[in-house]
């Protein structure tokens, strides 16, 4: 008779007995035993394999026309936009943080916008003036711009829509341009966001045709085709313009190794540093490339990653500050050197 059969007959006993446990949990793990390590602060410290530091983040500052302008993104509490005035005393106050680096997006006035996205190549766009300010003010941040047309165009996609259709060589050599000029304004870093095919070799080779070799290029490399996007339309204001969807040239969600042969390729083409967009979801596909490129790997923590935070933490559900620092942490855990994150100053008060 075994213990189990036991229960039917004297329903009456206690089923399982502690006299009846069998074998001793010592005996069960070999006398290993996991929580040794996680008993007090301490231990848990010492053991702590991945950390969180200021040097992981870079911060997302979105740009407005005008003067002290800062207007509140309501989709994603807590950040703004501000006009090129307020950015540099944005910037100025990321660097008193110790934050390494931030990354512009302009929201462009509708006038400004059209077919082919032409106002990008405008060397006194919103962007190239932000970044021209914002260089000779704070000088020791690094400036990331992001070359891609939808901040640009009247349809909201990031390349050139011809006949219904995103036109991959045209759309390259007019960003290839427009990352000249940013260079030319300053940046140190180019972002390319749009997906081509060929973008980053198209501008490693412009860039260093002009002089600057120096100017790294950052290339989102695995961009998905996400729905987590959504608030950061409605900062830039592309929110009710976009037309369609981004699924022939973003990757499909399903897919990672696609993820590792777009990387693959744009490392070929000269890419410095590689980034995973969204993040969160897509960590496996941070390991992957971490594991098989050995590169400098960023996550972009994408707006509706944020809002998401923001908006449970709001309604009480979760603690905002605690999910905050651990979906930070996890992007570590996975392998990345830093983080596009809107909770960048947050964190950096905090830690
Ligand atoms: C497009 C671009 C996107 C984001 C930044 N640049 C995606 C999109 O609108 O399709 C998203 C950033 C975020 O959600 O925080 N080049």
């Amino acid at each position: 008779m075994n213990k189990f059969s036991r229960t039917a007959s004297t329903a009456h006993a206690a089923p399982f007995a502690p006299a009846d446990a069998g074998r001793s949990v010592d005996e069960i793990t070999g006398g290993r035993r996991m929580r040794r390590m996680r008993k007090a602060d301490w231990s848990r410290r010492l053991v702590q394999e991945s950390h969180l530091t200021v040097d992981d983040l870079i911060w997302p500052l979105f740009l407005i026309e005008g003067e002290n302008r800062e207007e509140p993104v309501a989709a994603m509490p807590g950040v703004a936009r501000y006009s090129v005035d307020l950015a540099v005393k944005q910037a100025e106050r990321m660097a008193r943080l110790g934050i390494p680096a931030i990354a512009t997006f302009p929201n462009i006035d509708r006038a400004k916008r059209d077919e082919a996205g032409s106002h990008s190549l405008d060397a006194d766009n919103l962007i190239n003036r932000a970044t021209r300010a914002i260089k000779a003010a704070v000088p020791e941040i690094g400036i990331i711009t992001d070359v891609a047309l939808d901040p640009f165009t009247s349809h909201g996609h990031d390349g050139i829509l011809r006949d219904g259709e995103i036109v991959n060589d045209e759309t390259v050599a007019q960003i290839t341009a427009a990352a000249v000029g940013q260079a030319i304004a300053g940046a140190d870093i180019i972002a390319p966001s749009d997906m081509m095919d060929g973008r980053i070799g198209a501008i490693r080779d412009a860039l260093d045709r002009h002089g600057f070799q120096h100017v790294a290029i950052m290339s989102y490399a695995t961009k998905f085709a996400s729905a987590f996007y959504g608030p950061y339309r409605e900062a830039i204001g592309t929110g009710g313009l976009l037309k369609g969807d981004k699924k022939t040239y973003y990757i499909d969600p399903a897919n990672t190794d696609e993820a590792l042969r777009e990387a693959e390729q744009d490392l070929a083409e000269g890419a410095d540093m590689l980034i995973v967009k969204p993040g969160m979801p897509y960590l496996d596909i941070v390991r992957r490339l971490k594991d098989t490129f050995a590169m400098p790997t960023f996550a972009y923590q994408v707006s509706g990653e944020y809002s998401m935070i923001k908006a449970a933490a709001a309604n009480g559900w979760i603690d905002g500050d605690k999910a905050m620092l651990e979906s930070l942490l996890a992007f570590k855990r996975a392998g990345c050197d830093g983080i596009l994150t809107y909770f960048a100053p947050e964190v950096a008060e905090r830690l």
